[in-house]
């Protein structure tokens, strides 16, 4: 097991958002947490990196309990994050973006990455603030694996995109699960979601209702229906 959440709970101010979600992810494993918008999904993400520190409960990863950890360091342990924002710096070139983030222990590189998302190595130069969304989410997993990461926690990589970036996305990322990386997938999209993941839970109102594998998911149609409002 790399990651493993034992019965967090979250907070914003007053408001309890997570009432004890529990979850793993296994050595090169894809996991997908999915439920409604609000349901606590990025704050689990976020609990996990340490930004919304869990008020209760323990995170372990690779064994350490890095509760209660600043995030930079949960980084550093092996952790890479692409938030929802994407969190591009907007006055920096795409290359630029890639070198602040470089840990020369990453088994990807500046130059590597672009074998990932050939479309970068012509972004290059250009700014931030100039990429398209689908641009800035794939300079923002790429940023993330820079950092040298062990597992990755992706939040809503496909939000926002049309249809032939998600594609594209789906693709890098099923060849970082080739790779053997694991992987904790937050998502709307239900479909690409049941493409990748191995294990899939599903959250509602900060609990969890449901964990399996994609396969008992996918036979209780009546699960997706009530939490995630789709027909399977
Ligand atoms: N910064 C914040 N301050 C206060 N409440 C928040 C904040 N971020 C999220 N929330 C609330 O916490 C709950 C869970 O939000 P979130 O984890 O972002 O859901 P999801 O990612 O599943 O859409 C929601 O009710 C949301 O309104
Ligand atoms: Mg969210």
């Amino acid at each position: 097991m790399i990651l493993e959440v034992s019965e967090i709970h979250a907070y914003y101010g007053l408001a309890h958002v997570l009432h004890g979600v529990s979850l793993r992810v296994d050595q090169g494993e894809v996991v997908a947490l999915l439920g409604r918008n609000g349901a606590g999904k990025s704050t689990t993400l976020k609990a996990i990196m340490g930004i919304v520190p869990p008020r209760s409960g323990r995170v372990t990863f690779k064994g350490t309990n890095i509760t209660g950890w600043p995030p930079h360091r949960i980084a550093r342990l092996g952790i890479g994050y692409v938030p929802e924002t994407r969190d591009i710096f907007s006055y920096l070139t795409a290359q630029e973006n890639l070198l602040i983030a470089y840990n020369q222990r990453s088994r990807w590189t500046p130059e590597t990455i672009t074998e990932l998302f050939p479309k970068l190595a012509e972004l290059r130069d250009r700014r931030g603030r100039n990429l398209s969304g689908g641009e800035q989410q794939m300079l923002a997993i790429a940023r993330a694996l820079l950092t040298g990461p062990e597992l990755l926690l992706l939040d809503e990589p496909s939000q926002g995109l049309a249809p032939i970036v998600v594609s594209s996305i789906l693709e890098a990322v099923k060849r970082l699960k080739e790779q053997g990386l694991s992987m904790l997938l937050v998502e709307q999209n239900f479909d690409l979601a049941v493409e990748l993941a191995d294990r899939v839970y599903l959250i509602d109102h900060g609990q969890i209702v449901f964990e399996g594998a994609v396969q008992d998911l996918l036979a209780r149609p009546e699960l997706a229906a009530r939490y995630l409002g789709v027909t399977v």
